[in-house]
């Protein structure tokens, strides 16, 4: 099951260029995106009225996107304006189209009741847009059903382990309990670790701090749309980086992490990792991103080969919970009750 009535990421801005067409799958319904002549983003089902061809192997013209199969021609709109041969178009041939925002260089869709659509409730990332931060945007294709993906960024234990070269490096993450709180349709979890020998591997290389470290993940899981954000450091021991003081020597980054639904079995991961630092060292960034990369890799063979025991396990095989579990727990209760509440409350229209 997924939520509706909320704003998915589809697609970096940068995926939709010119005349081009963007064939991508969310929540289980296929999308075509494209631009307008005049850039504005448009959201169509994709899957012509007609005969059901997919209209992202059709051709943009002008602000219409034509079926390539037997000509007919829809508005961002989703109306049907043009049937070659017919003065008038056949009737009843409109098909669905979505409301859509660009914001931080990112195309987000509305799936459930357009009327609901308000773009107020696009999740907040407006790091990406901050000249305070350098990222490169950057896209995962899962084959997992998102909640795993969800369960594993509510639970930074796994660093210890999936990442003990990349991204993790220290015991202490495994073994420090984090601060866990719910504010509305948001989990957040505050984790320290206080006066570690070292970087993490990840950073070695990329950038240098003599001696012990503090070393923090702040984030905010924003459950209407899986939106991660994501303050992290490292700052030289004892110089008051819990307190809030960061000192020009603490290494700060900035991460957003979006996932959304492809179905129930895929899933469409976006990130990117900024730092405030060297901020015209283009090479630096470049190579932060690979180092990420490589901890992301990890956590993709890890999760893509779970969500296959889970398909061959039995029907009353059930998992364990440990103590590492409140964060995730935490997520996957708001999300039930975010679920019902969508269930009971709220009218979805039915695909058409
Ligand atoms: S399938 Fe699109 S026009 Fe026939
Ligand atoms: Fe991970």
């Amino acid at each position: 099951m997924f939520l509706k009535n909320c704003w998915y990421a589809l697609a970096w801005s940068h995926e939709v260029q010119g005349a081009g067409l963007l064939a991508r799958k969310v929540i289980g319904q296929p999308l075509v995106a494209y631009r307008t002549e005049g850039g504005e983003a448009a959201v169509l089902i994709d899957r012509c009225s007609h005969r059901f061809a997919p209209l992202s192997l059709g051709r943009r013209e002008g602000d219409t996107l034509r079926c390539m199969y037997h000509g007919l021609v829809f508005d961002t709109q989703g109306a049907c304006v043009l049937e070659p041969g017919r003065k008038r178009p056949s009737p009843n041939m409109a098909i669905r189209s979505y409301p859509v925002v660009e914001r931080y260089k990112l195309i987000w869709v509305w799936m459930g009741e357009p009327s609901l659509a308000d773009p107020d409730l696009v999740p907040d990332c407006h790091w990406q847009d901050d000249p305070a931060w350098r990222s490169i945007p950057a896209y995962i294709h899962y084959k997992a059903d998102y909640r795993l993906i969800m369960d594993n960024l509510l639970d930074f234990s796994h660093l210890s382990f999936v990442h003990e070269n990349t991204l993790g490096g220290s015991l202490a993450i495994a073994e420090t309990a984090p601060l866990i709180e719910q504010i509305d349709k948001t989990v957040r979890i505050t984790r320290w670790y206080r006066n570690e020998p070292d970087l993490a591997p990840y950073l070695k290389g990329v950038a240098e701090i003599q001696g012990p470290i503090d070393r923090w993940n702040i984030y905010e899981w924003h459950m209407p749309g899986n939106v991660l954000n994501m303050d992290s450091g490292s700052a030289p021991a004892g110089t008051g980086a819990p307190e809030g003081h960061r000192v020009p020597e603490a290494l700060q980054f900035h991460a957003t992490q979006i996932v959304t639904p492809e179905d129930g079995k895929n899933s469409h991961f976006f990130w990117s990792y900024g730092h405030n630092f060297n901020l015209d060292d283009a090479v630096l960034t470049d190579r932060l991103a690979g180092r990420i990369l490589e901890g992301f890799e990890e956590d993709k063979v890890m999760i893509e080969a779970q969500q296959l025991v889970i398909d061959q396990a039995p029907d009353d095989a059930r998992m364990g919970y440990i103590l590492v579990d409140a964060g995730l727990a935490r997520g996957r209760r708001l999300l039930e009750r975010l679920l019902a509440e969508e269930q009971q409350g709220l009218a979805v229209p039915a695909e058409h």
